[in-house]
C-alpha cells in the first residue's frame, strides 16, 4: 500500500518525510519548521525526569544539528520552539511508548505519556531533518506534519556477540545509539561463550584473567586446537564500572540490557579457567576459530557447578537493574553427561528421564534462583518441549513452530529465527561479499519477518513479546564490519517490530531507505548497498 509519508517530486528528492520505522499515521502539511540558533527547547510536566531527559535531548541535539539549543521555561514566550510535554491525561491510543508530534511553521509539539515516548518523538524529528544533514547547513528544515505513532511490539531488540570477537565500550555505545535511532529498546549482550568470557565477576577473577584471552589468529578459519607455546593475547572484558557506565548510557536512551550467561554449554572459556567443573579431564582452552560441535559442557552432577553458576548469576543480577537475564541453554551437546557417573547419579536422584530432562532440571534450578532477585530467566528455544517444566521467557531462533509450542505452553516468547534475523549471514552474493556465516538473509528477507506466528489464539498471541536480530561475530572482527552487517538490515528489523503490519511495504521502505542511506553514509556509518 502507498504511504502518506513519502511524496517523491519529479526531481526525486523527497519533499516531505522519510521516517524509519514507518509511523502509524503521518499526515504531511505544507511548510517547514526551521531549527536554527534561535530555536528553544522547552519541557513541560516532566516532573523529576526533566533533568535527565533534557540532558539526553540536549546532547543528541548538539550532535545532530551541530549547535547548542536555547533552553526555555515557557514555550509560549518564544518565537521558534520545540516543546516536549508529558500528557496531563493519559492518551490511551499511544500507550507507554507512543507519541504525537505536531510540526508547524513556528513550533513543534511532542506529546507522550512517558519520557520514552518523547524520546522516540525526538528520534523522529532528527530523521525528518535529514536532508539538511546531508549538507553543511546551519539551518534544518522539518516538514510540517501531524504524526501519531506507537510500537506494534513491546520487545524490540538487537543482540551483539562480544565473545567470538571483543568489542570495546565505545563500539557498544555506538551500537546502542543505532538501536535508539530506530526505536529499539532491548540490547541483548551475549557476554559469555567458548571464545571468551567478557564480564568481570568478583568471586571468580580467573574468568577474566584467563577466560577472556586467547591466541590471536588472523583468520577464523585457522583450526583448533591452541598450541602450548601460543601466547593468549587476544580478547578483553568489561569491568563492572564499564558495565555500569553502559547501563546508564543505555537507560538514557530507553534501552534495557539483557545480559546473557550461557548455561550449561558454550563454556570452553569457563573450563579453560576451572577445569574441575567439567565431566572429564580434557585439556580445555578458550576456543580459537571454528569449534564444532562444541563438546564443552559443565557437569550437571557436580554441586560445585550449581554453586558456581548461582554465584555468577547473583553478581549479574545485582549489576543489571532489569527484569530479564538470559541464561542460554542452546546447543548443549550432552555426550559427556551420558558417560559421566556424577551426571547419571543426578538423573537417578532427581528421577529424571534422560539427559534432556537433566538440562531442564539444571536450567530450572537457575530460573528459580533468579526469582529471588525478582528476575525472569530467558532461555534459547532448545529447552522447549510439550512437557517442559520451565516457566522462563523463550527466545526462538530455530523455527516459528517452536515459538508456537512455547506460547501455547504459556511462556512469553521473543522471535529471532535464523531465516530472517541472523544478520551474521550473508546479505548478498557470497562471491561479492566479505566472508560471513553460511546462510543468506537479504534485506527483503529481513523485511519480511513477522514476529507473530500464524494460528495462535488471542490469548496465546499475547505471549509473543516481539523480535530481535542476532549479530554473532565469528566472522565479524571489527566495528566497521559489524556495522556493515547490521546496516541497513537493522532498519528493516525496526519496521518488523514497530510498524503496523498493514503499513509494511518493502517497495516503499526501499524508497525511503535510498534517501536514509545517504544520511547514514554521510554520518560515517558503514552500510551495505
Ligand atoms: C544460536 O544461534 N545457537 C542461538
Ligand atoms: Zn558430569
Amino acid at each position: 500500500m502507498a504511504c502518506c509519508c513519502l511524496l517523491i517530486c519529479s526531481c526525486q528528492k523527497p519533499n516531505v518525510i522519510v521516517i524509519i520505522p514507518e509511523p502509524v499515521e503521518c499526515t504531511p502539511k505544507s511548510g517547514n519548521f526551521t531549527i536554527d540558533n534561535e530555536t528553544y527547547l522547552c519541557f513541560e510536566n516532566l516532573g523529576a525526569k526533566t533533568g535527565d531527559f533534557s540532558k539526553i535531548i540536549h546532547d543528541t541535539y548538539r550532535q545532530t544539528f551541530k549547535m547548542k539549543p536555547n533552553l526555555g521555561d515557557k514555550s509560549s514566550s518564544h518565537r521558534n520552539y520545540i516543546l516536549f510535554e508529558i500528557n496531563k491525561k493519559e492518551d490511551k491510543e499511544i500507550g507507554k511508548e507512543g507519541y504525537t508530534l505536531t510540526v508547524k511553521r513556528s513550533h513543534i509539539i511532542a506529546k507522550a505519556n512517558t519520557t520514552a515516548g518523547l524520546f522516540y518523538a525526538f528520534q523522529t524529528i532528527r530523521q525528518m531533518a535529514y536532508l539538511d544533514q546531508l549538507t553543511d547547513s546551519k539551518e534544518f528544515h522539518i516538514p510540517c506534519a501531524k504524526i501519531t505513532d506507537h510500537p506494534r511490539f513491546a520487545y524490540r531488540g538487537a543482540h551483539l556477540d562480544v565473545s567470538r570477537h571483543f568489542f570495546d565500550v565505545n563500539f557498544v555505545k555506538r551500537y546502542i545509539d543505532l538501536m535508539a535511532a530506530y526505536k529499539l529498546n532491548k540490547f541483548h549482550w551475549h557476554l559469555t561463550d567458548d571464545h571468551g568470557w567478557r564480564i568481570q565477576i568478583d568471586q571468580y577473577p580467573g574468568l577474566t584473567t584467563i577466560g577472556a584471552w586467547r591466541p590471536e589468529r588472523t583468520s577464523w578459519d585457522t583450526l583448533h586446537p591452541v598450541q602450548p607455546d601460543e601466547p593468549a593475547t587476544y580478547g578483553g572484558y568489561y569491568t563492572k564500572a564499564q558495565i555500569r557506565d553502559i547501563i546508564e548510557y543505555a537507560a538514557a536512551r530507553h534501552i534495557d540490557i539483557i545480559p546473557e550467561i550461557e548455561i550449561p554449554g558454550h563454556c570452553s572459556a569457563i573450563l579453560a579457567t576451572y577445569p574441575q567443573y567439567a565431566c572429564d579431564d580434557y585439556p580445555y582452552t578458550v576456543a580459537v576459530g571454528p569449534y564444532w560441535p562444541p563438546k564443552a559442557i559443565l557437569c550437571a552432577g557436580n554441586d560445585d557447578v550449581i554453586t558456581f553458576y548461582k554465584n555468577v548469576l547473583k553478581e549479574v543480577a545485582e549489576l543489571f537493574p532489569y527484569p530479564l537475564i538470559h541464561i542460554g541453554g542452546d546447543e548443549a551437546f550432552n555426550d559427556n553427561w551420558q558417560v559421566c557417573p556424577k551426571c547419571q547419579q543426578r538423573i537417578q536422584d532427581k528421577k529424571l528421564a534422560d539427559e534432556t530432562a537433566l538440562q531442564q532440571w539444571m536450567m530450572n534450578e537457575m530460573e528459580q534462583y533468579l526469582k529471588q532477585f525478582g528476575k525472569t530467566a530467558i532461555m534459547w528455544d532448545d529447552i522447549v518441549s510439550d512437557d517442559m517444566v520451565n516457566q522462563c521467557d523463550v527466545m526462538c531462533w530455530q523455527s516459528p513452530d517452536v515459538a508456537k509450542t512455547a506460547a501455547k505452553h504459556g511462556n512469553d516468547v521473543i522471535l529471532c529465527p535464523t531465516s530472517h534475523c541472523y544478520f551474521n549471514y550473508y546479505q548478498g552474493d557470497p562471491e561479492k561479499e566479505p566472508l560471513a556465516m553460511t546462510g543468506l538473509v537479504t534485506l527483503e528477507k529481513a523485511y519480511s519477518f513477522d514476529p507473530m506466528p500464524d494460528g495462535l489464539t488471542e490469548a496465546q498471541a499475547k505471549h509473543i513479546l516481539g523480535g530481535q536480530c542476532n549479530l554473532w561475530t565469528e566472522f565479524i572482527n571489527t566495528p566497521e564490519q559489524a556495522e556493515y552487517m547490521l546496516l541497513p538490515r537493522l532498519c528493516a528489523l525496526s519496521e518488523c517490530v514497530w510498524t503496523p503490519l498493514d503499513k509494511k511495504d518493502f517497495k516503499n521502505f526501499s524508497k525511503r531507505l535510498s534517501f536514509h542511506r545517504q544520511y547514514l553514509i554521510k554520518s560515517g556509518y558503514h552500510c551495505h548497498e
